[in-house]
């Protein structure tokens, strides 16, 4: 059984509902869940985490959303080592956002790469224009997510 961090970065709650559904989907198999949206990296308590999910969203054109910036922000300042850490990006985004479809998980997707943390799975990029329930396309990426972090 998994200790899971789901950070979440939402602008008007779609990431959060898929935040809040993979807690309860991961809680309901066993697994130690919790879902964050802001705080430093001493209040996620990055440097003891192992498994981490990052879910956002993208706004404005192709930005992170401002609850997540400031974590952003800490990471590029601080370069934390996370090669500790297990890691998968879900990206909430809108093709017609053609040229920053997903931006900001793609962003922060990178960021935590160059931080050293390992990558469990592809990336997932649900697209809000084809998907109207993206807590359901989440937890059928999640369960072959959670068999690769073992
Ligand atoms: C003002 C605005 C700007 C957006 N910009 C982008 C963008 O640049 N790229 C993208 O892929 N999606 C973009 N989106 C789509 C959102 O990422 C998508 O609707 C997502 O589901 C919103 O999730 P949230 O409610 O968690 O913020 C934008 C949406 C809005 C309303």
């Amino acid at each position: 059984m998994s200790k899971i961090l789901i950070i979440v970065g939402t602008e008007s709650g779609n990431a959060q509902m898929v935040g809040d559904t993979l807690m309860d989907e991961f809680t309901a198999q066993g697994h130690e869940a919790e879902v964050v949206s802001e705080g430093s990296l001493e209040d996620m308590d990055l440097g003891n985490q192992e498994v981490v999910l990052l879910c956002t969203s993208t706004h404005g054109l192709g930005e992170l959303p401002d609850n997540i910036i400031p974590l952003h922000d800490e990471l590029v300042e601080t370069k934390p080592d996370l090669s500790h850490i297990k890691y998968g990006v879900i990206a909430l985004g809108d093709q017609t956002y053609a040229e920053t479809f997903c931006k900001a998980g793609k962003i922060m997707d990178a960021l935590l790469s160059s931080l050293g943390a390992n990558k469990v799975g592809e990336r997932l990029e649900i697209d809000a224009c084809t998907q109207p329930l993206p807590d359901e396309e989440a937890i059928d990426w999640s369960k072959e997510w959670l068999a690769q972090v073992g």
